[in-house]
């Protein structure tokens, strides 16, 4: 059949426009198509880079601490006050960001080993204040570097004490006070290999955590009764009653009470004392709990 040549020049004309949608369709399609995998990469580039955990400056904004940073790095990195540098002010700061993040939460979990320390702790660049109170235990441990040397004002205090003492009828002595880093090392090893690491841990600080490398802990004893001398006897001689019962006076505490060696982390010691200041000592005294307790990080 013959079309008159209107109908054939309308129909060339539909079939034209129809050719010009499809087209425009089929390029609307492929623009949409590119834009969805482009910003689909954008998105698999930012994860990558674990946008949620690196700030513009590449500086760390929440809690996925890197193996080489400390906890009181990221304390710093957060808030710039010394006496708050602390991982017990860091861990406060990083839970509150960590509500709705069980899985990092979960991976923050500090583990103890058998013996009370925290299992992958690094030694800190700073060492811990809590309150105003230099704290070193199991599980806040000291700079490598950290070498104040003995402390002279608990030396004059424990010079008074001594006086007071003599006048009391006991002759003091302070046989270990300041040990460096290296010497606790020594140490430590020594008494490893003599008792095991089980039996050491439980009177002897790792190099890192004792409190006498801050310079604050004095073992005292009595002069000629070196037999007494890092014994618990000593806590029952009258010179080791005297002072559990004055060294508050004098701003000391007996440091590791008995029965308090979970808190403390340590068994008895009748003979090691730490410096607090006499308004501190005296609190801790008379509130006849652990400097933990005191301080709250039990
Ligand atoms: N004897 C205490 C725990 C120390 O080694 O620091
Ligand atoms: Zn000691």
């Amino acid at each position: 059949m013959k079309y008159p040549s209107s109908t054939k020049k309308s129909k060339k004309t539909l079939m034209s426009v129809v050719t010009i949608i499809i087209l425009v369709v089929v390029i609307a399609v492929v623009l949409f198509f590119l834009n969805n995998v482009s910003s689909k990469e954008e998105e698999t580039q930012v994860n990558e880079n674990g946008s949620n955990n690196v700030g513009e400056q590449g500086k760390v904004v929440n809690d996925r601490i890197p193996s080489e940073v400390t906890p009181i790095d990221i304390d710093k990195d957060l808030d710039d006050q010394p006496n708050s540098q602390t991982p017990v002010d860091n861990k406060d700061k990083d839970d509150a960001k960590d509500n709705n993040n069980s899985e990092q939460k979960e991976n923050r979990v500090e583990k103890e080993d058998d013996n009370g320390y925290i299992v992958g702790l690094s030694l800190p660049l700073e060492p811990t204040y809590i309150d105003g109170i230099l704290i070193t235990n199991k599980k806040y441990p000291l700079p490598k570097s950290f070498s104040p040397g003995e402390s002279v004002e608990a030396r004059v205090a424990f010079e008074d004490m001594a006086t007071a003492a003599s006048e009391a009828g006991f002759e003091l002595t302070a046989f270990s006070t300041y040990r460096s880093f290296e010497y606790q090392t020594t140490l430590y090893s020594r008494y490893v290999e003599r008792d095991g690491k089980d039996n050491a841990d439980r009177y002897s600080a790792r190099p890192g955590y004792s409190e006498h490398q801050t310079g604050l802990a004095f073992d005292i004893g009595e002069v000629n009764r070196e037999d007494l001398w890092l014994t618990s006897e000593f806590g029952e001689s009258e010179a080791g009653k005297w002072l559990v019962e004055n060294a508050h006076e004098y701003g000391f505490i007996l440091r590791y009470p008995k029965g308090k060696e979970l808190i403390t982390g340590y068994m008895y010691e009748s003979w090691h004392f730490r410096y607090l200041g006499i308004p501190v000592a005296t609190e801790v005294y008379e509130s006849g709990v652990t400097l933990e307790e005191y301080l709250g990080i039990n």
